[in-house]
């Protein structure tokens, strides 16, 4: 059942510091400064010369952020949306792993990318959360994100469950020796997920821009993805026009859309390149788009914000997991003011198994 939430959307919110806490347990040693994924995955990402992610939808935003992270610890990596994958498949070289993101380990895309993969004879891992799912048994290697099951059409929990996965594996990349303030990083983001649903002024932030004629996003490096991801979610449930971009790009061309009745979500965290996002944010402000700062405090994007959604300060690689949370949180609650069937959005299936 619902344990006495609305819907199952807002339960699978507050069950993330759970399903974090499962993520990690006993794969990460606090005391060690290392992380353990077992022998079989430390092989295959050690072995890998360049990593291709295949994914959709917030699988795939999980898969962008996968890429960034492990092309900042030296492996070239790219994420692909699986279907674009199969249509024109990347060049791969036999040191190439392609790993499979998807919750479901049942999108037929995915498969599907994953497949051709194998064909051309290339190693394949699913980081899925459902044991013995067609990705879990297909593939070479299997990480299980043990996020418990997902009942909301929308993913939330997943998505927070596999980035905590990718950076284990990035971890492993790297011997899984990690640092210690790094492992103990790990260990707080549950708590600190925990401390964003206390304390959260999403509810008001969605109520004051209910009526909005569209939502965009932006954020720069780790937090593009999770711009994209904020935006998916509110197309999802709300039905409301919404879209995602790299901060960058805004001003190459969506600039023209956004107006007074446009409020503009920026994600703002950690350190690198957020000082230009901050000057993407001033462009808007001119525009007299409200301004809605996603932030950890790190620059002072709040004096050019009407509303803020403020994350504990983490280690910059983790901060977007804190964002997103706060972004979850303002569809579910523009998509509830809008009476929306929230857990069963229109045209929409949870796993979707045709290409
Ligand atoms: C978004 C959503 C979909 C899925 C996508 C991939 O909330 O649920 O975009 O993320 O269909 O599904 P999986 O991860 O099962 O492959």
């Amino acid at each position: 059942g619902k344990s006495g939430y609305d819907h199952y959307m807002l339960k699978e919110i507050h069950e993330q510091p759970r399903a974090l806490r499962q993520c990690l347990q006993e794969r990460v040693d606090e005391l060690s400064g290392t992380v353990d994924l077992g022998d079989d995955i430390a092989t295959a990402v050690q072995n890998a010369e360049s990593i291709q992610l295949v994914a959709c939808g917030t699988s795939y935003h999980a898969a962008l952020y996968a890429a960034e992270l492990f092309r900042s610890q030296g492996v070239p990596a790219q994420a692909f949306v699986a279907s674009e994958y199969v249509t024109s498949p990347p060049p791969h070289d036999d040191d190439t792993l392609v790993i499979g993101v998807t919750q479901s380990g049942e999108t037929a895309d995915t498969l599907s990318a994953l497949r051709d993969a194998q064909r051309r004879g290339v190693d394949t891992l699913a980081v899925t959360n459902v044991v013995g799912s067609t990705a879990s048994r297909e593939c070479d290697g299997v990480l299980y994100i043990r996020s418990g099951p997902e009942i909301g059409v929308a993913a939330t929990k997943t998505f927070s469950a596999q980035v905590l996965a990718v950076n284990m594996v990035a971890a492993v990349m790297g011997n899984g020796d990690t640092s210690h303030e790094f492992v103990s990083a790990l260990r707080d983001l549950p708590g600190q997920v925990q401390t964003v649903l206390d304390e959260t002024n999403a509810r008001e932030v969605a109520e004051r821009f209910v009526d909005s004629d569209a939502y965009f996003f932006i954020g720069r490096g780790y937090d593009y993805p999770v711009a994209m991801e904020g935006a998916l979610k509110m197309k999802e449930i709300s039905y409301k026009h919404a879209e995602g971009f790299p901060a960058g790009e805004l001003k190459h061309g969506p600039l023209a859309l956004v107006t007074g009745n446009t409020p503009v979500f920026a994600v703002v965290t950690g350190e690198t390149g957020s000082e230009k996002t901050v000057g993407n944010v001033k462009e808007v402000e001119a525009r007299n788009a409200p301004v809605v700062a996603v932030t950890d405090g790190r620059t002072d994007v709040e004096r050019y914000a009407d509303e803020v959604l403020e994350v504990p300060e983490t280690d910059p690689r983790l901060a977007p997991v804190l964002a997103n949370v706060q972004l979850q949180l303002v569809s579910y609650h523009v998509a509830k003011k809008l009476g929306r069937s929230i857990d069963k959005p229109r045209n929409l299936a949870k796993s979707v198994t045709v290409e």
